[in-house]
């Protein structure tokens, strides 16, 4: 297994282009399957995760063409040959579990896998298929799947998420755009990636209201035509990376960017002394590296709110910031693995329960460190560009789940940064 090894202490200048969203594209991905006609996907990440469920699609019979570095992959369902997602495919990846809902709703019936995924807490799908069966399906578990049918079609029905979930929401949307009448979503979740797949949804030929907002309503349309779609910029990884430029200090102007997807962060960076600018789809983040980073205090919440998965990478910054930060994570309930791996850095910090307390702390040393989960391990890399001598970071297989050519990235704006086969595991 691969190693990353980067060194710190080198302030970073120049551009970084941010890819296409990982979390939006999987969910475009899975629509595919709602249409007999081509769905075309510009800007498409090039990730394990992407390429996991274009494995999977090509199982249920999905024609894929994905000319590598083209970032157009086109995905034809004219025919589809089986609707079982297997246990192989989707254990490796959560989203995966999203093919039940189209091929449900095409189909009338589907098999498919409990999910697996980042080791990040329980996560069920319990309000997944509660939507499905208000709906009109019959769901039954049997030996780790879900069999779901709705031999003469899903209806439309009234949804109301008891709490924000942004694959739940996702996953209905996609399901009540074939199914008969009027479906209502209340308590949706707003993330900008259901407002992508909305979007495209609606250029597939779907009737969608609510756009943006907690309420979505649905208008089931018989079928749905192709489209061809553009995969908005990753906020996640443009956090990452504003985060990395923070820590490493310099200015780096981020390119290819929806700087108002990324408000939560840009303030908390805003209040910890850095200094951001914005354009219309750019963001500068600049930092002189003497002046001190200082403690801000983060609270995980749905959409506006601070977004959980950048969470691990703040965590990483304040591992060095003036004073105290208090980090609450409310979305899911084993979030903080990556404590462990930075204390391993020389970070002071206590966990208790969903609160994390970091002190700053005037050094970290480079060690070597193993990712725990994908969002996880980009708190190593930014732990790391403050540590002196060199980090090490096993595992990272995780970091290929969601960063499009990481180190290629790094190294442009000026990170002394190498991938070595073989780990110390
Ligand atoms: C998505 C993102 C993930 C992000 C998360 C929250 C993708 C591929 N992944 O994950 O990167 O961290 O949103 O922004 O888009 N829950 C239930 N029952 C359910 C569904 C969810 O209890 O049926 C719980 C989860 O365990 C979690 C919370 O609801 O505690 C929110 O999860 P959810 O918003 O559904 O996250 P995902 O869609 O899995």
């Amino acid at each position: 297994m691969d190693r990353i090894i980067l060194s710190g202490g080198t302030p970073l200048s120049g551009s970084l282009p941010i890819s296409g969203a990982k979390n939006s594209a999987l969910k475009l991905q899975a629509a595919s399957l709602l249409t007999s006609q081509p769905l075309v996907l510009t800007n498409m990440p090039e990730l394990a995760d992407t390429r996991f469920m274009v494995q999977l699609l090509e199982q249920l019979g999905v024609q894929v063409f994905w000319p590598k570095g083209s970032g157009r992959l086109s995905m034809h369902a004219e025919a589809i040959t089986s609707s079982i997602a297997p246990y192989d495919l989707v254990r490796k990846m959560r989203a995966t579990f999203n093919v039940l809902g189209p091929l449900l709703a095409r189909e009338g019936h589907a098999t498919v896998s409990l999910p697996g995924g980042c080791a990040i807490g329980a996560r069920p799908v319990d309000l997944h298929l509660k939507a499905f069966e208000a709906m009109g399906a019959d769901i039954h578990i049997e030996a780790g799947y879900v069999k779901a049918a709705a031999l003469r079609g899903l209806k439309g029905a009234r949804v109301v998420f008891p709490f924000v979930s942004v694959g739940a929401t996702e996953h209905a949307l996609m399901a009540a755009t074939l199914a008969r009448g009027e479906t209502v979503l209340e308590n949706a979740a707003r993330e900008p990636e259901i407002g992508d797949l909305a979007s495209c949804l609606i250029a597939m030929g779907a009737k969608i209201d609510g756009i943006g907002t907690s309420t979505l309503t649905i208008q089931g349309v018989d079928s749905l035509h192709g489209a061809n779609w553009k995969v908005i910029p990753d906020r996640i990884e443009a956090g990452t990376y504003a985060c990395c430029v923070a820590a490493a200090g310099g200015g780096v102007t981020l390119t290819d960017v929806v700087p108002s997807t990324l408000s939560s962060l840009l303030d908390v960076l805003s209040r910890a002394g850095v200094s951001i600018e914005t354009g219309e789809d750019w963001i500068k983040v600049s930092r002189t590296p003497s002046s001190p980073l200082k403690a801000v205090d983060i609270d995980t919440q749905p959409y506006p709110g601070f977004p959980t998965d950048l969470q691990a990478q703040v965590m990483g910054l304040m591992t060095m910031a003036e004073g105290a930060s208090i980090f609450r994570e409310n979305i899911f309930e084993n979030r903080f693995m990556h404590a462990p791996e930075l204390r391993r850095l020389g970070a002071d910090i206590t966990v208790r329960g969903s609160e994390a307390v970091v002190r700053g702390v005037k050094e970290l040393k480079g060690a070597p460190v193993m990712a725990t989960d994908l969002r996880a391990s980009v708190s190593l890399v930014i732990a790391a560009l403050m540590a002196d001598d060199e980090t090490s970071i096993s595992r990272v297989y995780h970091l290929d789940r969601g960063f499009e050519r990481l180190e290629e990235k790094l190294s442009g704006v000026g990170v002394t940064i190498r991938r070595a086969s073989g780990s110390d595991e």
